[in-house]
């Protein structure tokens, strides 16, 4: 049975994986190491516990100790585990740094020293940076903006190096804006759509515009799954659907399929050092044999009715820390915002 290691399997994407890989692998049994932060989420993995073949374990990537008991006579690692939100980077960039940088490195350490014979890199369009025009390809210089893609940046770096110097065998994936089931709804979609189901103001960053590219999480999980199994050693592999939507676009779409009142749509000041437009181009991942399945409009009506019909999952994790960034995020800026 091959033993697989997913660290931040209870974080949106990571719980989305290994569910999937569950589903999908009859001969894995698959660990979860995760440290349970605010992103973090038991629930998100509910009912996986009565299956043999799943185990979690509570703990941090920077644990050299803890990773000395996981990793010996694991078959590939999938490393999730990440500080995420880019508004969060903005406000306290030290946990990026550790987790991200500082988490990365640890693991990719015990990696080589237990022999771990794969080791995925769970990596972000956003250590690009932004393009007006066309696509960034897997070879094109990194330039990343802001502390949370800075981060990922560093460690796509370490992980290059460790592959060059030590033969560690590692990949990197890198992929678009992800939505689905289970994201934190601190994000673009899952905030918008909550918002939008309690009646509260949907806050537009700058004049709306920016782009993003975005995949339904199943989609991308496939695709991880793919680099997993079948990706050359040492390569870079983007994943994206080509589905390139401006948040005030999705923000039309969101109000439409909830009902909500248009005039919630606020706009207010920017997120400093905002990106523009993210886009990658994906004909490698393709040539590996992927291909994306979910039409964005499509995945939206699922997300959106997933969000509406999960008010337990949601609620619970809008109270306590989460009023309290909102406060801090939005209260200001929606007073001085306007409508559109
Ligand atoms: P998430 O914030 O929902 O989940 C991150 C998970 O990592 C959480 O469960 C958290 O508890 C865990 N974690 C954080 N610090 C940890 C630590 N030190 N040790 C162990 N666990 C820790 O994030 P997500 O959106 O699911 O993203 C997962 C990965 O995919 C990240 O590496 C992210 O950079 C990357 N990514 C995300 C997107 C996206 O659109 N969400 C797109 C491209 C890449
Ligand atoms: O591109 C991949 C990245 O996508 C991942 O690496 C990150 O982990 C993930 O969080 C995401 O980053 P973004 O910054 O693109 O996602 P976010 O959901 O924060 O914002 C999406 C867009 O929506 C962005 O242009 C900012 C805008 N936005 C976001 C929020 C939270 C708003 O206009 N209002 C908001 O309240």
């Amino acid at each position: 049975m091959k033993k697989i290691v997913v660290t931040g399997g209870a974080g949106f994407i990571g719980s989305n994986f290994v569910r999937m890989l569950l589903r999908k692998r009859s001969a894995a049994k698959v660990i979860v190491l995760d440290k349970l932060t605010y992103a973090g989420n038991l629930d998100n993995l509910a009912g996986l516990n009565k299956d043999k073949r799943f185990k979690f374990v509570k703990g941090d990537i920077c644990n050299a100790k803890l990773l000395a008991d996981i990793l010996p006579g694991a078959d590939i690692i999938y490393n999730f585990a990440a500080e995420t939100h880019v508004d969060r980077s903005i406000l306290e960039a030290g946990s990026f740094v550790k987790t991200d940088v500082v988490g990365t490195y640890t693991l990719l350490q015990k990696t080589l020293e237990y022999k771990v014979p794969r080791f995925l890199q769970v990596s972000t369009d956003e250590v690009y940076g932004s393009i007006l025009k066309g696509s960034f390809r897997e070879t094109d210089p990194i330039k990343p903006n802001s502390p949370y893609s800075a981060s990922k940046a560093g460690a796509d770096m370490l992980v290059r190096a460790f592959y060059k110097t030590y033969g560690l065998p590692a990949l990197i994936t890198r992929s678009s804006n992800n939505y689905g089931p289970f994201q934190h709804p601190e994000k673009f979609i899952p905030l918008f759509t909550t918002n939008a189901i309690e009646g509260m103001p949907l806050p537009l960053y700058g004049d709306g515009k920016n782009v993003r590219d975005w995949i339904y999480v199943e989609d991308n999980c496939r695709a991880i799954d793919l680099v997993g199994r079948k990706g050359k050693i040492g390569e870079v592999y983007n994943i994206g659907a080509g589905d390139e939507k401006t948040n005030v676009y999705i923000a039309r779409k969101i109000m439409e399929l909830t009902g909500a009142d248009p005039s919630l749509l606020t706009l207010v000041s920017d997120r400093p050092g905002h990106d523009r437009r993210y886009s990658v181009a994906t004909r490698k991942i393709k040539a590996l044999g992927w291909s994306n399945k979910t039409a964005f409009d499509e995945g939206l009506k699922k997300t959106v009715r997933w969000y509406r019909q999960n008010e337990n999952w949601w609620r619970p994790v809008r109270d306590g820390s989460f009023r309290k960034y909102y406060r801090k995020m939005y209260t200001g800026r929606l007073k001085e915002g306007r409508k559109l």
